[in-house]
């Protein structure tokens, strides 16, 4: 994947500040006399996530015109909930890292990570409380739970290698694109545009969250593990079968590739042999330009509604997003 786009950081240059306010908040809401709490949200919070849903938030917020400081508290809320769903989501992927560290379970173990995820859930929907504008907690809710389907789901099809693309889709869309899709609405509904609009944003993060997870499922394979954070290959490992991988098996069931997925999905290892005959057949049945190809559309698809907005430096930072999403490499 080329990496012509611009760094996260100068996309998110004109918001710098208020990025700073919502980590602020951030810290602000885990504090607690129970020590462990704003000790684990420190540990969390010091490791280099990159910040994306607050601050689809909040550029969607100013693109809408909003000029108040609620939009750093919603963005700050946003990052709760992600953060919740991620010391959730490794203790069922069992996995160890993440952005480079640690996970948080398998440095506190999994009934003080049960609890802080359940901590950050209910301190997310309370702070979204604050103010009287149950629009907005309907919304969060709503996304949450569609995560945590998305999440329920995908466990009834782990191992599953006959997995069907729309099946797939239907847990990306739930565990990513509903998210995203409310991030980028919520700063629609504080800027009070038209329904039309709060709809346009809501298809621009809908469509960015599925390029973004499918751009992370291709990490997966294509990925230095020192940039993304989390080891290569977890996905097979774990027994989740994605795009690129859906794509090679529906090229029939007797090619060397589709007979060390089922291996590797039956057994849960994979020896280096394995994976780089596996990356040769990915590569051979054009399996990952397929699912980039994808992801390359739903970038594009997540543009377009953007142009219902006038022309100016807040629509050109949610343009550049999708790009930065095609080329990230963590
Ligand atoms: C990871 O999300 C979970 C997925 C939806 C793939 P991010 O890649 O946004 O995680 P951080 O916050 O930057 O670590
Ligand atoms: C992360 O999903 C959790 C949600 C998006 C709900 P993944 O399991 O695909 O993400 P990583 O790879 O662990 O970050
Ligand atoms: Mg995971
Ligand atoms: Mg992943």
């Amino acid at each position: 994947m080329e990496n012509s786009s611009p760094a996260l950081s100068q996309i998110f240059e004109p918001i710098r500040a208020d990025l700073e306010a919502v980590d602020r908040e951030f810290s602000r809401h885990v504090q607690s006399q129970v020590e462990l709490i704003p000790k684990i949200g420190r540990y969390i919070q010091t490791s280099g996530g990159k910040r994306i849903r607050p601050a689809v938030l909040l550029m969607a917020s100013r693109l809408s015109g909003y000029t108040g400081d609620r939009a750093i508290l919603y963005a700050a809320v946003v990052e709760f909930i992600h953060t919740a769903t991620l010391v959730h989501d490794d203790i069922i992927d069992d996995a160890d890292l993440r952005r480079g560290r640690l996970s948080v379970h398998s440095r506190w173990g999994n009934d003080i990570t049960v609890l802080l995820g359940d901590y950050l859930y209910i301190k997310s929907m309370a702070l979204a409380l604050t103010h009287d504008t149950l629009d907005l907690v309907r919304v969060l809710c709503d996304v949450t739970l569609k995560m945590i389907e998305g999440e329920l789901y995908q466990l009834t099809k782990n191992g599953d290698a006959d997995i069907s693309e729309e099946e797939h889709f239907d847990i990306m869309r739930r565990k990513t694109a509903y998210l995203f899709g409310g991030c980028a609405q919520i700063g629609g509904m504080l800027g009070k545009v038209t329904i039309e609009r709060e709809q346009a944003l809501r298809d621009y993060g809908f469509n960015l969250g599925i390029a973004f997870q499918l751009v992370d499922d291709l990490l997966d394979y294509t990925g230095d593990p020192e940039s993304v954070g989390k080891p290569i290959g977890s996905d097979l490992r774990e027994g989740k079968v994605t795009l690129p991988l859906i794509h090679l098996l529906r090229q029939g069931n007797d090619g060397a590739g589709s007979r060390i997925v089922r291996d590797i999905i039956a057994t849960r290892a994979v020896t280096p042999e394995q994976w780089s005959e596996l990356l040769r057949s990915l590569k051979d049945h054009a399996s990952i330009d397929y699912a980039y190809r994808r992801a390359t559309e739903y970038a594009e698809r997540a543009k377009k509604p953007l142009y219902a907005f006038p022309p100016g430096s807040e629509r050109d930072a949610l343009l550049t997003l999708p790009d930065y999403v095609l080329s990230r490499d963590r």
